[in-house]
């Protein structure tokens, strides 16, 4: 039999009783987390996100309520009045936050039932994802994810709290928009009052912000939803949430420092941990050539270095032609890898080519020697020289990759981390945090045969490079920013072109047409025009930084309902079909060649 809840209101959450109420009369409200019969008396753990606590039901208290305690089950919806007490000698339990007390109940009003859950609430679990998603507000009981979320709140919090506090208005940009180039796909939504025509979700706030400036807001922030079409990844979603932050009149060490204070702030309020800025900094060239990737992980060693001007004259003809094209020779050293054994060289060279190698040559420094395949080619001299550089000695493993900087230098950054991860060079706790700052400005997009801007086209060059635009553009340098932390990039910004003639000159670069730039951002230049104040920002990914403070392996159990990889939401089961009267109002026909089309779904 239901019951009312009537006009009892709870008194504190659960996980606050404490022995400081013994001998008061509670109400409590929660889910049954456990039931256990002992004989005479019924104990439940009653739950609500704040924690436990733990109900007794004594016969000879009442025998009706007792009675009413028998048919309760797992994840049923009560209502108690009880009296709290201090458990008895020898039963209290330390690992609970209340296991010091329990609550001897009076009353019990079974608010709801529950049918079978297709899984138990618990802390630690094993159960498939898929089905942890497809039922995620039950998963979303789990305390893990509870405490998660919760935190999420926190951080949100601080960096509300922290940047009001510095002056910064938090203004709502709009959902239905333009195209923003962040370089990935756009999620398009068709318009019904403009047959044809189609909104595209922002892929970041990132004009709206600087035309903000321009209204004069000085300084912005929001913490926003922004949606992107491509390839998922465990740090990917396709809509994922941004803290986007805009200020005016500041050049790139006043975001830098701005920005610091509030990572600072988010990890006192968060985690109670003081940070210790400023950060350390690399410049994107250092960060690629010695870890091989524009996210460093600096928490190990491992690093990568050029042997190409010492190697560029040897026997080896791979090496020899690397160089020769341009290219470099680099290599790490694995302490301690000698030992690795065949499978392992292997599972390294797979990768290796994954990543756009041609091979893997190794060598393993041995009591007897060195072995390997193309110890044959180099020089006792040679083989010194290397062993200097490496500061390798007997038991370490060398690596080499010889190629264009590009892919060596990603080939080794990715072993890098893999032998990091496989030897258990990397530390589990900390929070290790680097600026990398310099970024080209441009790239060579060899497929499509053009230029291709590095962080987006809004960047400013650095004053100095300025002049290269047109003798030396890839080595343009961009005022562009990201944060790192552990490895992982949470951030990015750049101080932002506010000239229209220097805007046209990088459009112009970029091989956008006037007339295509016109029409893709031609509020954005004639904005430009009528007096831009020199800004610049940056935008945090909120959902990295929950995972990574969190200790998540996926930013999905930082996101109360995140989607697989493969873009759908398996408990609303979107995305899906729609009626043909919504396709015709929107002037919609589907075009789906039958190998492209979805899977039914189970
Ligand atoms: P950027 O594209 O570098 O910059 O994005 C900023 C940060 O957003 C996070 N991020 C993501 N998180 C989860 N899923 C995704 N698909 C995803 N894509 C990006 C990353 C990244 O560092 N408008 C510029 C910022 C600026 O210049 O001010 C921008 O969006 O942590
Ligand atoms: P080969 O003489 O072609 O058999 O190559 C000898 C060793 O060099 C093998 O271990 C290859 O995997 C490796 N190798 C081939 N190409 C490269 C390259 N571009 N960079 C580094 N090692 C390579």
């Amino acid at each position: 039999m239901l019951e009312k809840m009537g006009s009892w209101r709870r008194s504190c959450y659960c996980a606050d009783v404490s022995s400081a109420q013994n001998g008061q009369t509670l109400i409590l409200m929660g889910w049954v987390q456990r039931r256990r019969d002992h004989g005479g008396l019924i104990f439940v753990d009653l739950r609500d996100r704040s924690g436990l606590v733990q109900l007794v039901f004594n016969p000879e208290a009442s025998n009706e309520v007792h009675d009413k305690a028998h048919d309760i089950r797992n994840e049923f919806v009560l209502a108690v009045k009880g009296i709290v007490q201090k458990r008895p000698e020898g039963t209290e339990n330390p690992n609970l936050k209340t296991g010091q007390v329990e609550v001897a109940v009076a009353e019990l009003r079974v608010l709801n039932d529950a049918a079978t859950l297709p899984f138990m609430i618990e802390d630690e679990t094993d159960v498939a994802e898929m089905t942890r998603l497809k039922y995620r507000y039950l998963d979303l009981r789990r305390a893990p994810l509870q405490n998660k979320l919760i935190l999420r709140h926190k951080v949100a919090m601080a960096t509300r709290n922290y940047l009001t506090e510095n002056g910064f208005l938090e203004i709502e940009t709009p959902v239905l928009t333009k195209s923003t180039p962040e370089g990935a796909r756009d999620y398009l939504v068709p318009s019904r009052v403009n047959p044809g025509q189609f909104y595209a979700l922002p892929q970041s706030p990132q004009l709206f912000k600087q035309i903000l400036m321009i209204s004069g807001f000085d300084r912005y922030f929001q913490i926003v939803k922004c949606f992107r079409d491509e390839d998922l990844r465990a740090d990917r979603q396709p809509e994922f949430t941004q803290i986007d932050a805009e200020m005016s009149f500041v050049d790139r060490e006043d975001v830098m420092k701005m920005m610091e204070g509030l990572v600072v702030r988010i990890f006192r309020e968060g985690l109670g941990l003081d940070l210790n800025p400023p950060f350390p900094r690399l410049t994107y060239a250092e960060a690629v050539g010695r870890f091989g990737v524009d996210n460093p992980d600096v928490r190990f060693g491992l690093e990568l270095k050029d042997l190409t001007e010492m190697l560029k004259g040897s026997g080896f003809k791979v090496f020899n032609d690397a160089a020769a094209k341009g290219g470099v020779i680099k290599a790490v050293c694995v302490k301690g890898g000698a030992g690795f054994s065949r499978k392992d060289l292997d599972d390294l060279t797979e990768i290796a080519v994954s990543f756009g190698a041609k091979g893997l040559a190794w060598v393993k420094i041995t009591e007897e020697g060195w072995q390997s395949p193309i110890a044959k080619f180099l020089t006792d001299v040679e083989r010194q020289d290397i062993a200097t550089i490496l500061e390798a000695s007997t038991g370490d493993l060398l690596l080499f990759a010889a190629d264009k900087p590009s892919i060596a230098n990603t080939v080794l950054g990715r072993l890098r981390l893999n032998i990091g991860n496989r030897l258990g060079l990397i530390p589990k706790e900390g929070f290790n945090f680097v600026w990398v700052t310099e970024f080209p400005m441009l790239d060579y997009d060899d497929a499509e045969k053009r230029y291709v801007a590095v962080h987006h086209p809004f960047t400013a060059p650095m004053d100095e490079d300025l002049e290269k635009l047109d003798t030396d553009t890839l080595k343009v340098r961009a005022k562009a920013y990201d944060l790192v932390l552990n490895g992982s990039e949470i951030g990015g910004g750049s101080i932002r072109i506010h000239r229209s003639d220097v805007q046209a000159k990088v459009f112009e670069k970029l091989g956008i047409k006037l007339e295509e730039a016109q029409e893709r951002f031609g509020f954005l230049l004639e904005a430009l025009k009528y007096g831009t104040p020199p800004h610049g920002g940056i935008a945090f990914g909120l959902d990295r930084i929950m995972a990574i403070m969190t200790g998540s392996e996926s930013i999905r159990d930082v996101i109360a309902f995140p989607k697989t990889q493969k873009a759908t939401d398996v408990m609303s089961d979107a995305p899906s079909t729609v009626d043909q009267k919504q396709l015709d109002e929107i002037f919609i026909r589907i075009a789906v060649p039958k190998k492209a089309e979805a899977p039914a779904k189970a």
